[in-house]
């Protein structure tokens, strides 16, 4: 693959995006825009949601803002949660991390967030909704899991420069926890709202 100029990294809060990112960036001399904090030091939101404690972002400040970045950098590493926000972009590759849910409620786990939050963002990466959003801005043939369950940043990073930069990976969603839990397990992380 010749030196991709847009990847987006995404995943569910806890996956790892933005110790990837970070790394990855610096590994390929690239801009690392965590947009979750670039919305908050630059006041992108319209409200706070006190329920859900996170903020209600200024979708097309936003948009605005990442498209101008985009463009006046040669190559940029775009760490982001909802990547359905950025369905105006043409990015070179998606990369989706994922976690299996019992190891990413031990992530989530310090973050003291409400049970609720914690239980609604298990249950998205249950379901692969991270993965469902991506697809919904790009084919199949430019998306990849990585399974970060087991693994240090630093393999995820060697992961993408070594297998999918290289073209020795197969692109497109891999990764199901859904169909190996049990409808027990499953109803632990039910939430309401
Ligand atoms: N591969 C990993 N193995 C173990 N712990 C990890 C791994 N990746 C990240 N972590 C830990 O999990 C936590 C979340 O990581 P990180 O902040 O990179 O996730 P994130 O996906 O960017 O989350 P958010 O969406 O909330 O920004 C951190 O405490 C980090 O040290
Ligand atoms: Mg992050």
């Amino acid at each position: 693959m010749a030196k991709p100029r847009v990847i987006i990294v995404t995943g569910t809060p806890g996956t790892g995006k933005t110790s990837v990112s970070r790394l990855l960036a610096e590994k390929l001399g690239c801009i690392h825009l965590d947009v979750s904090r670039y919305v908050i030091e630059n006041r992108m939101y319209v409200s706070y949601d006190e329920e859900r404690q996170s903020y209600v972002i200024d979708e097309d400040r936003v948009r605005e803002a990442i498209k101008k970045l985009v463009e006046t950098s040669k190559c940029i590493i775009i760490d982001i949660h909802y990547p359905e926000l950025l369905d105006f972009l043409q990015p070179d590759i998606i990369i989706i991390l994922r976690t299996a849910p019992e190891i990413l409620e031990r992530r989530l786990k310090p973050r003291n967030w409400p049970e609720n939050k914690v239980k609604e963002n298990i249950m998205a990466e249950i379901l692969g909704v991270p993965t469902a959003n991506a697809l919904s801005i790009v084919g199949s043939d430019k998306i990849y899991e990585i399974d970060t369950t087991d693994r240090e940043p630093e393999e995820v990073v060697r992961i993408v420069l070594e297998d999918i930069l290289e073209g020795k990976a197969k692109p497109g969603p891999k990764i199901d926890w859904l169909s190996r839990m049990s409808p027990d397990e499953l109803i632990k992380y039910e939430y309401s709202g």
